[in-house]
């Protein structure tokens, strides 16, 4: 057994430095640095992308073990259809994979899976695949785990605001009633909420239109450990990093 396996093995429950009444109840993470990690080793850009989908089953069971209630990843943005044709299909592919490969993980874990973002626009196999997977894990009462892919977040904003436009205009709703529990019902996040923390790696200082609205209080932990290598250890500094920090929402402490 390698050492990093030990470390691995040994992180299989909760760290006993986090207190496991004050994690995280969602979890956000944008997994960059799958190109840099790959043109380090001298190899091809989208030889990154396999090693970040480990890195990605790692975490997912990870948060399962640790008793985090729900982890969405940011896999495919509105924008990454600029990439080179070869590596989308990479991309893609590997989603497409993911969802088959571990459905019998998502069974044994509970864990209920859905993808979020313009699912329509998919190719074919993995619009398939995402239905199987989201029917298969429908009833799942565990984890939830959302896979944004095809998404942006101004999209999604976008998105809402035409649906409640829509019930304006058919008389259904008055603009006056539009409040932020309305307008929250249209995101893809309804049920889940927004997240109190959100990951990124490769220490990148942007929110690169990644669930917008939602972010606006959450705890924003940056990690300059590319995506492939964000192992369980990363994860414990994360939750720790988080446990020290102060949420206010806005408001003052009643000693200050
Ligand atoms: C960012 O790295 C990563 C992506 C754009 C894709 C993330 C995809 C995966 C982890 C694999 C597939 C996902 C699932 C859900 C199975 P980058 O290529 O932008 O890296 P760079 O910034 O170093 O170039």
């Amino acid at each position: 057994m390698t050492a990093k396996q030990i470390v691995d093995r040994s992180l299989k429950t909760l760290p006993s430095d986090l207190d496991p009444q004050r994690l995280p109840r969602h979890i956000a993470v944008i997994m960059d640095g799958n190109g840099r990690w790959a043109r380090r080793r001298g190899l091809p850009r989208i030889m990154g992308h396999p090693r970040g989908v480990d890195a990605l089953r790692d975490l997912v069971r990870c948060c399962d073990d640790w008793g985090i209630k729900a982890l969405t990843v940011y896999a495919f943005s509105t924008e990454n259809w600029n990439r080179p044709q070869k590596e989308i299909n990479v991309i893609m592919m590997l989603i497409e994979q993911f969802l088959r490969w571990e459905l019998r993980e998502f069974a044994q874990r509970q864990i209920r899976v859905e993808l979020m973002g313009q699912l329509q626009d998919l190719p074919e196999s993995l619009k398939q695949q995402t239905q199987r997977t989201m029917d298969k894990t429908a009833e799942n009462q565990g984890m939830r785990l959302t896979v944004a892919t095809n998404y942006g977040g101004r999209q999604e904003i976008l998105q809402a605001c035409q649906a409640l436009a829509a019930q304006v205009q058919q008389g259904t709703l008055n603009p006056e009633d539009i409040d932020q529990a309305s307008f929250e019902r249209h995101l893809y996040t309804v049920g889940i909420g927004d997240p109190d923390l959100l990951i990124r790696t490769s220490g990148e200082m942007r929110i690169s239109n990644f669930l917008l609205w939602q972010v606006a209080y959450s705890e924003i932990y940056i990690t300059d450990k590319l995506w492939p290598d964000f192992d369980r250890a990363e994860m414990h500094r994360a939750l720790w990093a988080f446990q020290k920090r102060d949420r206010r929402f806005g408001k003052v402490k009643p000693s200050r």
